[in-house]
C-alpha cells in the first residue's frame, strides 16, 4: 500500500522531466490544513537555482502533472507553491484499505539495516537514576520503531561493570559492608559501601594505595576479589532488571565493559602497529593532529601504569559490533556530556578502517522544578527506581477518584501503564536535544500532551465498541461526509508517513506529537458526529472509523514503548 505522499512525490517526479525540469524541493504534509493536504517548494527551489519566475514554473509543472485519480486539481499559490488535496473517495478507499491492513499502512523499508543500539547501559555499583531514563526510554521507542520498519536490530546494553569504581568496591566490601544491610537492600548497601570508600580514599593516601591495589589484583584474576565482583554485578543487575520489567524494556546484547576486558592489549598493539597510537611519556596516545576540532584533545588508550580505559573499550567495542556482529550502524544513546568521547572514538574508528555508520544519539537532561539537575532533597541523584514506583503510586490516585468500582488488581494494573506511560511520554514527547521539566502534574494530566490524554481516548473507543455490542461490523464501502470525519480519515492515513519520518533525525517526538493530533481530531469528531445513534451506512462507518482510531493510537503508543488501559 503506498501513502499518498509517496504517491504524489511518484507522480511529481514522473511530471518533471515531461517538463524539462530536474528533480528538486520537496513534498511534504500542507503545513496550513486552509491550503490543503500535501504541498510542494519545487518550483520555488528551481526558480532561484535557475533564475525563473517560480509560479510559472509552478503552472509549468501542473501542466505535466496527473493525479486526478485522487486529488482535486492541484492549485498554484502564494509565491509558487503547489498544494493538493485529496479527493473524498480516494480517502475513503484508502481508509478503507488501511483498515484491513495489520501494519495499519506502514511500509517496511526497501533497505533494511543490521542495526546496533546502545542504550542504558547502567553502571555497576551505582543506582539507575532519573538520568538513565531518557536513554533507556528513548534506544527502547527507536529500537521498536526500527523494527516494526523491517530492520534487523540488536539491543545491546553496555554495562558499566568493569573499571577503576571496583577497586573501591572491593576494598569496601572487605572493610565496611554490613551484610544485613547487604540481605535488605543489596544496591543500597553496595553503594553506601562504594560512597564511604570514595570519601575515606579522597582523604586518606593508604586506603587509595589499598584500593588500587585490590584492584590490580581483580585484574590479575585473584579468586575472592572476582567473586566479590561477580557478586556486585549480580545484585545490581537484580536491581536493574526489575526496573526493565517494570518499563517492558529488553536487551538481545548485555556486553558491558568487562566483556571487551581481554581484547584491550589487542586494541592498543593494533593501534600502535598502524601508527594510530604512539607512545608519548609512557602511555600509548592518539593524536588528532589533522582534525581541527580534535586537534588539542589527545586521547589516551593505555595509561602509564599499562591500564586501560572507558575509550579503550569503546574501540573494542567497535570492533565486535563491527567484525563480529556485523552492524551496518551502529547508535549510541548516549548522554551531550560523552559528545567528546564518542567523536575521538569515531574518528579513530573511520582511521581505522570502519565502514559502520556510526551515531552518537545526544539527549538533554531531566530538571527539577526549580529547573536544575533533578536531584532528591539531600542532594542525591533520584534514585529510577523510587521514581517510577511514585509514578505508579499517583497513577493510582487517579484511578481511585475517576473509576473507585474498579477491582484492587485492575486498578493496580492500570495504574502501572498509566504512571510509567507518563513519565516515558513526558520525556518522548520532548525534543531530544532540549533540557526539559520533570512535572509529575503535568504528565500526570488527563488534559494536553500527555500519555493519560491519548491512552484516555483509546479507553473511550473501546467503551463505544462495548456500548455496540464489541462487534466490528463487516463493511465494504467508507462513507465520509462530515469535515471531522474526512480530518479524523486524513490523520488516520498520515500514520504511514510519519512513522518513518522518527529515524531520521531519531526523533520519537514526531510520533509523539502526531498521535497527540490524532487524538484531538478523534475528539472533535466525536463532538461532531454522533456514532451509535447515526443511521446506516454512517453508524457502520463512523464505528469503524472509531475503531481505526484506536489502533493507531495503540500502536503508536506500543511503538513509544506504552501501553493502553482498556479502562480507566
Ligand atoms: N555506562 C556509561 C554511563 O553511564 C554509558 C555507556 C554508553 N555506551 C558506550 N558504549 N560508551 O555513563
Amino acid at each position: 500500500m503506498q501513502t499518498f505522499q509517496s504517491l504524489l512525490a511518484k507522480r511529481l517526479s514522473d511530471a518533471l522531466p515531461r517538463a524539462g525540469l530536474p528533480e528538486a524541493g520537496e513534498l511534504t504534509q500542507a503545513t496550513d490544513p486552509r491550503f490543503g493536504d500535501y504541498q510542494t517548494n519545487v518550483a520555488l527551489v528551481l526558480g532561484k537555482q535557475r533564475g525563473e519566475n517560480p509560479r510559472a514554473l509552478a503552472e509549468k509543472i501542473v501542466a505535466h502533472l496527473d493525479v486526478s485519480d485522487f486529488s482535486e486539481p492541484p492549485a498554484v499559490a502564494g509565491a509558487g507553491f503547489i498544494n493538493f488535496t485529496l479527493q473524498p473517495a480516494a480517502l475513503e478507499k484508502q481508509t478503507l484499505d488501511i483498515l484491513r491492513d495489520e501494519r495499519l499502512g506502514v511500509a517496511e523499508t526497501e533497505s533494511p539495516r543490521r542495526i546496533v543500539i546502545d542504550f542504558g547501559s547502567p553502571n555497576v555499583a551505582k543506582p539507575m537514576h532519573v538520568g538513565h531514563i531518557r536513554s533507556t526510554v528513548l534506544g527502547d521507542a527507536l529500537a521498536r520503531v526500527g523494527k516494526f520498519l523491517g530492520h534487523e536490530v540488536i539491543r545491546d546494553n553496555h554495562l558499566g561493570d568493569w573499571g577503576t569504581q571496583f577497586g573501591m568496591v572491593i576494598w569496601g566490601w572487605k572493610n565496611l559492608l554490613d551484610r544485613q544491610a547487604l540481605q535488605r537492600n543489596p544496591l543500597a548497601e553496595i553503594v553506601r559501601v562504594y560512597k564511604e570508600t570514595h570519601e575515606l580514599a579522597s582523604r586518606d593516601p593508604k586506603v587509595r594505595e589499598a584500593c588500587r591495589q585490590e584492584l590490580v589484583k581483580l585484574q590479575a584474576g585473584d579468586k575472592e576479589n572476582t567473586d566479590i565482583w561477580n557478586e556486585c554485578v549480580a545484585l545490581s543487575m537484580q536491581d536493574f532488571e526489575r526496573v526493565y520489567r517494570l518499563l517492558d524494556v529488553r536487551y538481545d546484547l548485555q556486553c558491558g565493559e568487562s566483556f571487551y576486558h581481554d581484547r584491550l592489549p589487542g586494541v592498543v598493539d593494533r593501534l600502535l602497529k598502524a601508527g594510530i597510537a604512539e607512545i608519548s611519556e609512557g602511555a600509548a596516545v592518539v593524536f588528532f593532529h589533522d582534525d581541527s576540532a580534535l586537534a588539542d584533545k589527545p586521547l589516551i588508550v593505555r595509561k602509564r601504569d599499562g591500564g586501560f580505559n572507558y575509550a579503550t573499550t569503546d574501540l573494542a567495542t567497535v570492533d565486535y559490533r563491527f567484525n563480529e556482529l556485523k552492524a551496518d550502524t551502529i547508535w549510541y544513546v548516549v548522554g551531550a556530556p560523552q559528545t567528546l568521547h564518542f567523536k575521538q572514538i569515531f574518528a579513530i574508528a573511520r582511521r581505522e578502517g570502519y565502514t559502520t555508520d556510526l551515531r552518537h544519539i545526544v539527549f538533554g537532561s531531566v530538571l527539577g522544578e526549580d529547573r536544575r539537575l533533578m536531584k532528591t532533597r539531600s542532594g542525591e541523584n533520584v534514585p529510577l527506581r523510587e521514581l517510577l514506583d511514585e509514578a505508579c503510586r499517583r497513577a493510582r490516585e487517579i484511578i481511585d477518584e475517576k473509576n473507585p468500582g474498579l477491582s484492587e488488581e485492575e486498578k493496580n494494573n492500570i495504574a502501572e501503564k498509566i504512571g510509567i506511560g507518563a513519565v516515558k511520554y513526558a520525556d518522548l514527547s520532548q525534543f531530544r536535544t532540549t533540557d526539559y521539566i520533570f512535572s509529575w502534574d503535568k504528565m500526570l494530566s488527563l488534559h494536553g500532551n500527555t500519555a493519560p490524554y491519548l491512552q484516555n481516548a483509546y479507553v473511550r473507543i473501546r467503551s463505544i465498541f462495548r456500548k455496540a455490542g464489541d462487534v466490528a461490523p463487516k463493511i465494504d464501502k467508507l462513507v465520509l461526509s462530515e469535515p471531522a470525519e474526512i480530518d479524523l480519515a486524513k490523520r488516520v492515513c498520515e500514520f504511514a508517513e510519519i512513522v518513518p519520518q522518527v529515524l531520521n533525525g531519531f526523533r520519537p517526538n514526531v510520533l509523539a506529537n502526531y498521535l497527540f493530533e490524532l487524538a484531538n481530531s478523534f475528539h472533535a469528531f466525536y463532538e461532531a458526529c454522533p456514532v451509535l445513534r447515526s443511521e446506516e451506512p454512517a453508524r457502520s462507518s463512523r464505528l469503524m472509523l472509531s475503531d481505526l482510531s484506536a489502533r493507531v493510537l495503540q500502536r503508536g503508543l506500543d511503538l513509544l514503548g506504552i501501553k493502553v488501559p482498556e479502562r480507566m
